[in-house]
């Protein structure tokens, strides 16, 4: 990459990714990428990898809060992570996901609470979980001119009625019933939609049923595009090996890793050096240093300057 006078990597303007291209992409047969992200760091990296398209899922619940399921995650809680990933990124579609109860109670809540991941969080479009049961709220949303993407299948907020995270559609009548679900969410007017955890050859045959994109995580190879949560696909989850994901980084070893090596420095004191301290001089040429002096202007945010 390279860097401007100031040592700063310039960063490509692209224009947001939106729900019209993404139907376009598919009429193409063109695929769609989707990852989660909870931050403006994260949304970021993204942004430059081109990823189409953001979704601040609640799966936050599970990966950045600790929790054992998204049910506890509650709406503020989404709107806050998309705030942060609307100020890190420009490219993406942003997608807030809405969660357990944001939805279910009734059309006129459902639509206040779609209104504000918008509103208040930045983002271009909301999710929501679920099939016919549903298709009414999502036109209700629909016609306020908020963009839903549906998501059927494996639907972790109904993880109790589920009894856990299983994949769906095993059965004739199972699968029968994930593509009536997909159609509803379709004809209810949603843009697109997430297949999860069913068997490839039925995902495959949704994505053939339906004029709007799916977007598949563990249903195989055949959807108009596919999602992973990022913490897995970083190795974010060293604990949490299933058998859709594959990892593209080990950034938990690799951060455990450098951490250790953190401590080391700090206990043998070969950190922090001259380059690293104010009023020391320093010999090392700055290209040398890794930046020098540059350091310090690069981080005017949160470091002082001399
Ligand atoms: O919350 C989430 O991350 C999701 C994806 C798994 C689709 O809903």
């Amino acid at each position: 990459m390279a860097h401007d006078s100031k040592g700063e990597s310039p960063r490509r303007a692209r224009s947001r990714v939106t729900v019209p291209k993404l139907r376009r992409m598919k009429t193409r047969g063109e695929r769609i990428s989707m990852l989660t992200a909870y931050d403006a760091t994260f949304a970021r990296m993204f942004d430059e990898a081109d990823i189409d398209v953001l979704l601040v899922g609640d799966s936050l619940g599970m990966v950045v809060q600790g929790q054992d399921s998204t049910l506890p995650v509650t709406v503020d809680e989404v709107i806050y992570h998309c705030r942060a990933v609307a100020r890190g990124c420009h490219g993406p579609l942003i997608v807030g996901d809405m969660p357990f109860m944001s939805y279910q109670i009734n059309a006129e809540e459902a639509l206040r609470n779609a209104g504000r991941f918008l509103a208040e969080g930045g983002a271009q479009a909301v999710k929501l979980e679920g099939g016919e049961s549903v298709a009414p709220v999502i036109a209700r949303i629909v016609a306020a001119g908020i963009p839903v993407m549906g998501h059927v299948g494996l639907t972790p907020q109904s993880v109790h009625a589920m009894g856990g995270f299983r994949v769906q559609g095993k059965t004739e009548e199972a699968a029968e019933r994930v593509l009536t679900d997909a159609l509803a969410v379709e004809a209810a007017g949603a843009f697109a939609v997430v297949l999860e955890g069913i068997p490839a050859p039925l995902a495959a045959r949704v994505t053939e049923a339906l004029s709007i994109p799916t977007i598949g995580i563990g249903a195989g190879v055949d959807c108009d595009g596919q999602v992973l949560v990022c913490y897995d696909l970083l190795g974010l989850t060293p604990d949490l090996r299933p058998k859709f994901v594959k990892r593209y980084a080990e950034m938990f070893d690799e951060g455990v890793a450098a951490a250790r090596r953190y401590a080391a420095e700090v206990q043998s004191g070969a950190f922090p050096e001259a380059i690293h301290s104010f009023g020391v001089p320093t010999s090392e040429p700055v290209e040398a240093a890794g930046g020098g002096a540059n350091v310090v202007q690069l981080r005017p945010v949160y470091g002082p300057q001399e």
